[in-house]
């Protein structure tokens, strides 16, 4: 399969990123609500994002949908707009269908859906091209939005880690998520 990969649903679709797109990423990246539970902070400048992104394309490589963009359809917005991404990350070489979800959304764009929507559609079309056994996820305990989303695709709790993300010189818990016998 090419490197580059562009998927289509009802609202959305999921593309690869570019450089180019950095000005919509830094958009939402630098707003400190939406990075509150990240592993990676609020992003101070451009060149931030530049690095972020220039770390994502570099992925590619190895697996295709390992983050993409979230773009919204004709049908939702009046021109081309990027409101956040998504990802399915092989966890391990040697373990090459566990993947890591993980998704990103510019504050404007929460509580309508579309993270639900990408992340259907990103599971489909990896298990249709690839195949997954088994998806884990993570997230902060106080991180509500999230784990309810993972709720709602269907993934169970397998327990908590302590100390599982650093934020601010402080530790945060994560909630371990995991799907399998996905159709
Ligand atoms: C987590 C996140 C991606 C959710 O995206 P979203 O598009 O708002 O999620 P959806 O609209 O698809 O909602 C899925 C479920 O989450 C819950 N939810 C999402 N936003 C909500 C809100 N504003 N109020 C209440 N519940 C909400 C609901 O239970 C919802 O299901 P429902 O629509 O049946 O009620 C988004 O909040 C985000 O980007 N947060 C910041 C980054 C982040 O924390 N990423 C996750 C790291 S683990």
């Amino acid at each position: 399969m090419n490197s580059l990969v562009t998927i289509q649903s009802k609202r959305i679709t999921l593309r690869s990123l570019k450089i180019e797109d950095y000005l919509q990423i830094f958009e939402y990246s630098k707003n400190l609500n939406v990075t509150k539970f990240l592993n990676w902070d609020y992003h101070k400048n451009t060149e931030e994002t530049i690095d972020y992104l220039n770390r994502i394309i570099s992925l590619y490589k190895y697996f295709p949908t390992s983050n993409l963009a979230i773009l919204l359809n004709e049908s939702e917005t009046e021109s081309e707009k990027i409101i956040g991404t998504i990802g399915l990350l092989p966890k391990n070489p040697k373990l090459p269908n566990q993947y890591e979800l993980g998704f990103v959304l510019g504050e404007n764009w929460w509580g309508k859906g579309y993270a639900y929507e990408a992340a259907n559609t990103l599971i489909s079309f990896t298990n249709k091209n690839f195949k997954i056994e088994k998806i884990l996820a993570y997230c902060a305990t106080q991180n509500i939005f999230s784990f309810r989303l993972l709720e709602k695709l269907g993934m169970k709790r397998e327990g908590i880690i302590k100390k599982h993300i650093l934020k601010n010189g402080d530790f945060l818990d994560s909630y371990l998520y995991s799907l399998q016998n996905i159709k």
